[in-house]
């Protein structure tokens, strides 16, 4: 049993599936949780029936494309609970456009949002993180394979890899964790037009047969977040029931 008692988790994109389903397993193992999005509604929902006192869940709205919003939910963790352990960046947009129609502007917006938001985030909390602590860095499939009409996504989830590789071998000498989870195809909002246009070929090719919950990709969070993987950094947990692999 994993437990987060006395920990604090930042968790971005917590209004998601995934990222709504982390903040839930975190609240349960006894975190402390701040919980952002870019929609207040979401995550301000969620906090009120995680912890109506609000004693031990902080929300506020950040807009991972934006440097300032990343360091006021810094000062927001540091005000509340004094530090971060986990910072889980769960954050996304996945829209569809082909290349040669893509404007520069769709380019900028998913890049933003999906890679520029991680480092931001990241870069925020590390002087919060105290020796012990990790990061969990929400990528995807799309950034190992690539796929179709979501170039500037994979492009960017593809970042995000190397990122958390990066930011791996320079927190490790403070004895910080960074690791990423690559969900496969996971039941939340994002893959609603996915699904319409190509779930039976997805269904197909997934070995299990079916799409994952986001309570599965949490649990593979929590499990990197937590002591049982003290020796596990720069590491990347795919979750996809065999989609990677499926023919
Ligand atoms: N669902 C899948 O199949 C799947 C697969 C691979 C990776 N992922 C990744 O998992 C993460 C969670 O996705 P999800 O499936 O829960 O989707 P979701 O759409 O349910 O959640 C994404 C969240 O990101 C928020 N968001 C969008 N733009 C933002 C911005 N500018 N700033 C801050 N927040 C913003 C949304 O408001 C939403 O709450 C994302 O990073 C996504 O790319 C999802």
């Amino acid at each position: 049993m994993i437990s987060f008692e006395g920990r604090t988790a930042v968790i971005t994109g917590a209004g998601g599936g995934i990222g709504g389903a982390t903040a839930r397993r975190f609240f349960d193992a006894g975190a402390n949780l701040v919980l952002t999005d870019v929609a207040e509604e979401g995550v301000a929902a969620l906090a009120t029936e995680l912890d109506a006192s609000g004693a031990r869940v902080a929300t506020t709205v950040q807009d991972a494309r934006r440097p300032d919003d990343a360091d006021a939910v810094a000062a927001l963790a540091k005000e509340r609970f004094g530090k971060v352990d986990t910072l889980v960046t769960g954050a996304g947009f996945f829209p569809q456009v082909s290349v040669p129609e893509m404007t520069d502007d769709q380019w900028h917006e998913v890049i933003g949002i999906n890679l520029d938001g991680v480092l931001f985030t990241a870069r925020a909390m590390i002087p919060l993180m105290p020796a012990g602590s990790s990061m969990v860095h929400i990528a995807s499939l799309a950034g190992h394979r690539g796929t179709a009409e979501h170039a500037h996504y994979g492009a960017a989830k593809a970042g995000v890899l190397g990122l958390s590789r990066s930011l791996a071998h320079e927190l490790a000498p403070s004895n910080i964790r960074v690791n990423a989870v690559s969900p496969g195809i996971i039941d939340t909002p994002m893959v609603n037009d996915l699904m319409r246009q190509r779930g039976d070929f997805i269904l197909a090719a997934t070995p299990l047969a079916r799409l994952g919950t986001p309570d599965e990709v949490a649990c593979a969070i929590a499990f990197l977040a937590s002591d049982l993987a003290s020796f596990i950094t720069a590491e990347t947990l795919h979750v996809n029931g065999g989609y990677y692999v499926g023919s």
